[in-house]
């Protein structure tokens, strides 16, 4: 045992391990043992398959947790929750990942708490392949890998060599040790390329009081901003998120200041922007409110009513005049002339650079998962494909990083 417990690689990660139904895993007793060494604190979640390929008892012993494999104990009833082990991992590392598994990962199949943790999970996804060469080089594997890796999911490549079958070929799960060292690089680098730099992110939606009642909103549901958060925060930057009201729960390590309207999102931005070294404005800010809030009820009556608005303080204009050294980086959701839109945005606010959703492209925009968008800054621009937001997140933040280096 080191001596020197800030040294170890892994030191209080918390990293779950998921387990298939593949003869490699036999290894994943090693790997878990490895990750233990490793500094992490290890949770493991099984198929029922891979029940027969490793005991549920060597797993618990190495990882000193008990295993999961059912959404509940069906003896006493007590609800295994995927959605809290999503949360509680710094890293979902699934090795052996089957070809089984893999596809329905691809393909949202939710029938098993291992499916359903990857699909509530909100930290990094590593898988490690393990199959029969045919298998793996088959065109559905492929695509499903494909299709993976577009969401952000990491993959460790099978080795080359003797595979169970008795074939030689492309297959063979990575050694426990690359994987071990594969987690422990992916998870230093977010933890070091951002730290010791202050941002401040905008995300959701506000909303604007016409009476006690009712309110004046718009459909944002501030996952980008939060995965944008989270993933700055993950890179050891010190995030203070400003959210209007969502569903969402705080991504970890995050400062976050919650608010209703947009005069009172300026003045936290305004205030988090003076100390921060640069900002992500991602808020569907309200450019109009009720000139005067009703302080009863509006009642109804026969015929129109007219609501008077005035203009909203234009947060990202004012952080752009004050920004000085400082990074600021805009949201476009445009409808017609995306470009020349936020073109005119990236000026007029003084952005260094801006994305660009349009709500033409499937699957941009919105409350879903997935977005398409263009960087474009004074040098030019960059069309990404659709990926996830978090994939997305993390784009962002690497061009945050070579703006801030
Ligand atoms: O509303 P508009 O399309 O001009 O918004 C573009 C950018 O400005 C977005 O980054 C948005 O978060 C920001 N914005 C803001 N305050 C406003 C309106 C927009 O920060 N009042």
């Amino acid at each position: 045992m080191a001596s020197d417990v800030t040294a170890l690689p892994l030191e209080g990660r918390r990293i779950l391990l998921g387990i298939t139904g593949s003869i490699a895993a036999y290894k994943a007793a090693v790997l878990c043992r490895l990750l233990k060494c490793a500094g992490a604190e290890v949770r493991v979640v099984m198929t029922p398959l891979a029940k027969q390929f490793i005991t549920p008892l060597t797993m618990a012993t190495l990882s000193k947790n008990p295993i999961l494999v059912e959404f509940f104990d069906p003896e006493n009833g007590a609800w295994n929750s995927h959605v809290a082990l999503g949360e509680w991992a710094d890293c979902y590392l699934i090795a052996p990942a089957t070809a089984n598994t893999l596809a329905k990962m691809a393909a949202g199949v939710a029938d098993n708490l291992l499916l359903t943790t990857y699909l509530s999970a909100r930290c990094p996804v590593v898988v490690a392949p393990a199959m029969d060469l045919d298998m793996y080089a088959h065109e559905a594997t492929q695509q499903n890998l494909r299709t993976l890796r577009s969401r952000g999911v990491e993959i460790i490549e099978p080795a080359e060599g003797e595979l169970a079958s008795g074939l030689r070929g492309k297959g063979r799960m990575s050694e426990p040790e690359q994987i071990t060292a594969f987690v422990a690089e992916l998870l230093d680098e977010k933890k070091k390329s951002l730290a010791g730099k202050r941002m401040i992110v905008t995300a959701g939606a506000t909303i604007e009081a016409i009476d006690p009642v009712r309110f004046i909103s718009n459909h944002s549901s501030g996952k980008m901003g939060y995965a944008i958060a989270g993933e700055l925060a993950a890179r050891g930057a010190e995030v203070t998120l400003i959210t209007g009201r969502t569903a969402l729960s705080t991504p970890r390590g995050v400062r976050r200041v919650d608010i209703l309207s947009a005069a009172e999102m300026y003045a936290e931005a305004v205030r988090a922007y003076a100390e921060a070294d640069g900002g992500v404005m991602c808020a569907a800010v309200a450019d109009y409110t009720p000139a005067e809030v009703a302080q009863t009820k509006i009642r109804k009556h026969d015929g129109e009513m007219t609501l008077t608005l005035r203009r909203t303080q234009d947060i990202a204009a004012e952080l752009g005049r004050q920004k000085g050294d400082r990074l600021l980086v805009g949201f476009a959701l445009e409808t017609d002339d995306e470009e020349a839109h936020a073109e005119e945005k990236l000026r007029r606010k003084n952005f260094d650079f801006i994305v660009l959703n349009s709500l033409r492209d499937a699957g941009a925009g919105f409350r879903g998962d997935t977005n398409k968008v263009t960087f474009i800054d004074r040098a030019g621009r960059e069309e990404l494909p659709l990926l996830s937001k978090r994939e997305v997140a993390r784009r962002i933040a690497d061009k945050i990083e070579t703006f801030l280096k």
